[in-house]
């Protein structure tokens, strides 16, 4: 009688322990795949919602004047305060929508824009941003309404 009782304890406190140890693997697993789903990409996405880095994750910083500058038909000041406030200059900047879009590069160009301006990809290169950049400039009328940083910027 007594015996069987001590058994009982251990068997239980056996249970306990593995039902710990499951709980600290689902633990450790569920901050694994949160570290997935979000992610900063290296700082490119400093939102931290990203789920794949689309430029990679390391920056790359070009200068807004000289950038802007390639453009001469939109107001210079305008473009340079709308590319510090998307992306800082940061060619590799990435953010992640709640409709699931992703806005990528120094204009922060909006993936449904990236059939008609960068073949379907992302553009990560300042070049082919501009290009993104010069057409959706020019369907807002030739003005940078279409972004939301816009009103902030003076520039509609
Ligand atoms: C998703 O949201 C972004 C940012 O607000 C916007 O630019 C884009 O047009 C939206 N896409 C769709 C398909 O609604």
């Amino acid at each position: 009688m007594h015996r069987s009782l001590k058994e009982n304890t251990s068997s239980f406190s056996l249970t306990t322990f593995s039902v710990m140890k499951t709980f600290i693997f689902l633990a450790v697993l569920a901050l694994c795949a949160s570290a997935v789903l979000a992610n900063t990409c290296g700082g490119n996405c400093p939102s931290n919602d990203c789920t794949n880095c689309l430029c990679g994750t390391s920056s790359s910083y070009v200068s807004i004047s000289e950038w802007c500058a390639k453009f001469s038909g939109w107001d210079q000041s305008q473009c340079q305060c709308i590319v510090h406030h998307e992306s800082s200059g940061n060619a590799h900047a990435q953010n992640h929508n709640t409709n699931g879009s992703n806005d990528i590069g120094v204009w922060q160009i909006n993936s449904v824009n990236w059939g008609s301006c960068s073949k379907g990809r992302p553009p990560c290169d300042a070049s082919s941003n501009l290009a993104c950049a010069i057409q959706v400039w020019k369907w807002g009328g030739k003005s940078f309404r279409l972004w939301s940083t816009c009103s902030e910027c003076g520039a509609c």
